[in-house]
């Protein structure tokens, strides 16, 4: 279940919201989207980019007639990936880009937490959850440390992900996604 949880900048918790339709309002305010989409295509927990997009077409092709991306791709990883603890701990950092960020989770669940002013929001996707987080957001990622989860990334620019990182330690103020799904 999605859960958004909203922590001050010390880290101190102060709700926590679990009905959809009020995380939705809730994230809104901030520019953010989130939706939950139908997600009817079973695929297998190694399914490749390629199997992905070709089962998720329909959606892309909408997604692409909305916001006119340049490029996609499809981030899959599973607790056996090898490099599961690298790419942690590159998404786990606080970083902003000029391009906005959306994901649409196809399968399993992540993180993601923003820094707004002096709050952080700390959102748990699952399947089915699509979110789009507002250019020069400041925001991380969390995997957790027995990660599943496959995630839809549209890019408005050719190049893709590029990340300008903060250096701030906030991301070790509130809960990461192993402790976020106890919450
Ligand atoms: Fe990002």
């Amino acid at each position: 279940m999605s859960i958004l949880a909203l922590f001050d900048n010390k880290g101190k918790l102060e709700y926590v919201v679990r009905n959809y339709d009020d995380i939705t309002k809730s994230l809104k305010t901030l520019g953010v989207r989130f939706e939950r989409w139908e997600t009817p295509y079973i695929l297998s927990d190694d399914a490749n980019q390629e199997e992905v997009i070709e089962a998720y077409k329909d959606y892309i092709d909408k997604i692409n007639k909305e916001f006119n991306f340049k490029s996609l791709d499809v981030v899959s990883i599973t607790k056996h990936h090898l490099k599961k603890e690298e790419l942690r701990t590159l998404f786990i950092k606080e970083h902003t880009h000029s391009d906005f960020e959306v994901r649409f989770f196809v399968d399993g669940s992540g993180t993601f937490c923003l820094h707004i002013d002096d709050k952080i929001y700390v959102v748990l996707c699952e399947k089915g959850d699509f979110i789009s987080v507002p250019a020069n957001t400041k925001h991380w990622y969390d995997m957790g440390s027995q990660p599943f989860f496959k995630a839809i990334r549209f890019f408005s620019i050719e190049d893709g992900w590029v990340a300008n990182f903060t250096e701030d330690n906030i991301p070790n103020l509130v809960p990461d996604h192993d402790r976020i799904t106890s919450l």
